[in-house]
C-alpha cells in the first residue's frame, strides 16, 4: 500500500535536534576524559560530535534500515572492504599500504556513505578499479528525492542548506545512483529505490548490487 504520511517529513527535523544535543554531551565527554586536543579545532569537535551521536543514532536506527542492509550485504564474498565504518576521511592510497591491488577485490559495500565523502566521484572511480571482473558492489545509501517537483524534493533541498553542518558533512541530495552507474562499465546494475518508503521520506534510498 502506498505510503502517504506527511510526518515523513518530520525525520529530518528530528534528526537534526538529536544531533544539536550531542554537542553539550560531546563537549563534557570530551572535557571529563580531558582530551582537551579535540575542542581545538572545529574540524576534530564536529567529528568527535559527529562520532558519538552516530554510535547512539546509528544503533537506535539500525532495526529501521536492517532488513533492506542485510539483504543486500548477504551477497558479500571473498575479499571484501566495506567502506566507511570508521571516522574519518579516507583514499584509496591506504588500500595499497595494506596490500590490497587494483582488480583484486570481490565485493565493496557502502552503506550510507557515499552521502558523507568529500569527493565522491573521485572515490567512486578510485573503488571501481580496485573490483575485480565480476566482482560486486552492495549499495543502501540515501539519495536526491526522484520526483523532481515535488513537496518533499523542495523540503529536502531546503533542509539540506544546514544538514551537513549537523550530520559530518552529510549531503541530502547526492545523485548517487547515476554517480555509481556511471563510474564504470557494469556487466548488471540492479539499483532500485528501497521498498515501503513513502512520497513524504526525505532521505529516501537506493539499495542493489552492480556487477563489474
Ligand atoms: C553516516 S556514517 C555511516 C557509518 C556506517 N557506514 C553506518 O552505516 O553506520 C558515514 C561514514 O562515512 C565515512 N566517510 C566519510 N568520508 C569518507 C571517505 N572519504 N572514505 C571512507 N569513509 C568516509 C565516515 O567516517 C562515517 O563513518
Amino acid at each position: 500500500m502506498l505510503n502517504l504520511s506527511i510526518l515523513d517529513l518530520l525525520v529530518p527535523i528530528l534528526g537534526i535536534i538529536l544531533s544539536i544535543l550531542y554537542v553539550p554531551v560531546t563537549l563534557l565527554t570530551l572535557l571529563v576524559h580531558r582530551r582537551f586536543s579535540e575542542i581545538t579545532t572545529w574540524r576534530s569537535f564536529r567529528q568527535a560530535w559527529f562520532g558519538r551521536f552516530w554510535y547512539c543514532f546509528g544503533w537506535a536506527s539500525r532495526a529501521l534500515f536492517a532488513p533492506d542492509v542485510e539483504k543486500v550485504l548477504a551477497g558479500a564474498h571473498g575479499v571484501v572492504l566495506d567502506i566507511g565504518t570508521g571516522s574519518g576521511d579516507w583514499g584509496v592510497d591506504e588500500l595499497e599500504r595494506w596490500g590490497v591491488k587494483p582488480g583484486t577485490v570481490d565485493t565493496i559495500s557502502t552503506v550510507h556513505v557515499l552521502c558523507s565523502v568529500q569527493s565522491p566521484a573521485l572515490l567512486v572511480g578510485d573503488l571501481y578499479r580496485y573490483l575485480k571482473l565480476g566482482g560486486r558492489w552492495l549499495v543502501y545509501e540515501h539519495v536526491k528525492v526522484r520526483r523532481k517537483w515535488s513537496l518533499t524534493a523542495g523540503f529536502q533541498a531546503m533542509i539540506n542548506i544546514v544538514w551537513p553542518y549537523f550530520f559530518d558533512g552529510c549531503s541530502m541530495t547526492r545523485e548517487t545512483e547515476d554517480l555509481l552507474l556511471h563510474s564504470g562499465k557494469w556487466t548488471s546494475a540492479d539499483l532500485r529505490p528501497a521498498p515501503n518508503e513513502g512520497w513524504f521520506n526525505a532521505l529516501p534510498h537506493t539499495v542493489g548490487v552492480l556487477v563489474k
